[in-house]
């Protein structure tokens, strides 16, 4: 009996023993879960609040972002702008001076070097080239005296002789500038010899194109004069193909209505008119007046 208290009492000892390790495990993980419960409210707590702050900082940040955009778009527009204005403003600037610089050209270009002559305008005794340039003595026709010709138109027209020269062709120039006085003394002989038939070859005193300066009578060497047989030369046919690239255009072709065929006789209206000619197969004279002034401020260019 004893024996059996004894194990009974050992027993009990046992599971009060394991009773209270038990309840001290338990004591203990209750402690450990409480702080970690702590702890971690603590966390979340904090991870909020930084959560939070960030997402204040990014939204301000956008914002500011935003802000900062809003202002450079309005910057790039207002460069836009004024660079368009300035833009607008140089190009007025370049047409003024584009105009001025026009209108200095036109009134330094005597307008008298492309008007429509032959019976129609009418030159006075006192106009003469502004200045006239003697042309040299191996392009005259041997037994001429000397000519001259308008200092501007006189480069194209050595070009046009040496051109020809290179090219195996001899042309001479029989007549250029004639002032009033000759063309009147010239007429006047004409007339005594040929009386009005004389007015089908020769104009009347201010109504040549050769008071100009810039017109001359030309044929080849063998020939030798202002005649109709110039016509069927090498060297016509040669000026009738390339004396436009110089400027100068045939003013009394076949069939005109001022005078008789003149082969001989070569007006210089500069490059850029007696292109368009060619190009468009007219003659001087079949322009109006309104048409041919446009050439005017690049005759000699
Ligand atoms: N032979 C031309 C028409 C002149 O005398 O001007
Ligand atoms: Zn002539």
């Amino acid at each position: 009996m004893t024996e059996k208290i004894k194990n009974n009492t050992k027993l009990f000892a046992a599971f009060l023993i394991a009773v209270i390790a038990v309840m001290l495990v338990a004591g203990f993980l209750g402690y450990r879960s409480f702080i970690l419960q702590k702890d971690l409210s603590t966390l979340r707590q904090a991870y909020s609040e930084l959560d939070n702050n960030s997402l204040n900082t990014i939204v301000g940040l956008e914002s500011e972002l935003a802000t900062v955009q809003n202002s450079l778009a309005e910057m790039e527009n207002s460069y836009r702008e004024a660079k368009r204005q300035n833009d607008d403003f140089e190009e007025e600037y370049r047409q003024v001076i584009n105009t001025v610089y026009d209108l200095d050209k036109l009134s330094k270009t005597d307008e008298e070097l492309l008007q429509k002559y032959s019976k129609v305008y009418f030159l006075n005794e006192n106009y003469i080239p502004s200045r006239l340039q003697k042309i040299s003595d191996e392009y005259i026709l041997p037994g001429r005296s000397e000519q001259y010709f308008h200092v501007s138109a006189l480069p194209f027209l050595e070009d046009l002789l040496e051109e020809a020269q290179d090219d195996g062709l001899d042309l001479k120039v029989i007549s250029a500038y004639r002032s009033f006085d000759q063309q009147a003394d010239l007429k006047g002989s004409y007339t005594q010899t040929y009386g009005s038939g004389a007015n089908t070859f020769s104009a009347d005193q201010g109504y040549s194109e050769h008071q100009l300066g810039t017109t001359l009578d030309i044929s080849d060497a063998k020939t030798a004069g202002p005649y109709l047989s110039f016509a069927e030369t090498d060297e016509y046919q040669w000026l009738s193909h390339n004396a436009y690239r110089y400027g100068f255009v045939l003013s009394y072709p076949k069939n005109n209505t001022f005078y008789v065929y003149e082969p001989w006789h070569w007006r210089f209206v500069g490059t850029e008119l007696a292109e368009y000619l060619n190009d468009n197969d007219l003659h001087f004279y079949d322009l109006d007046q309104r048409t041919i002034d446009q050439y005017l401020i690049n005759i000699f260019d």
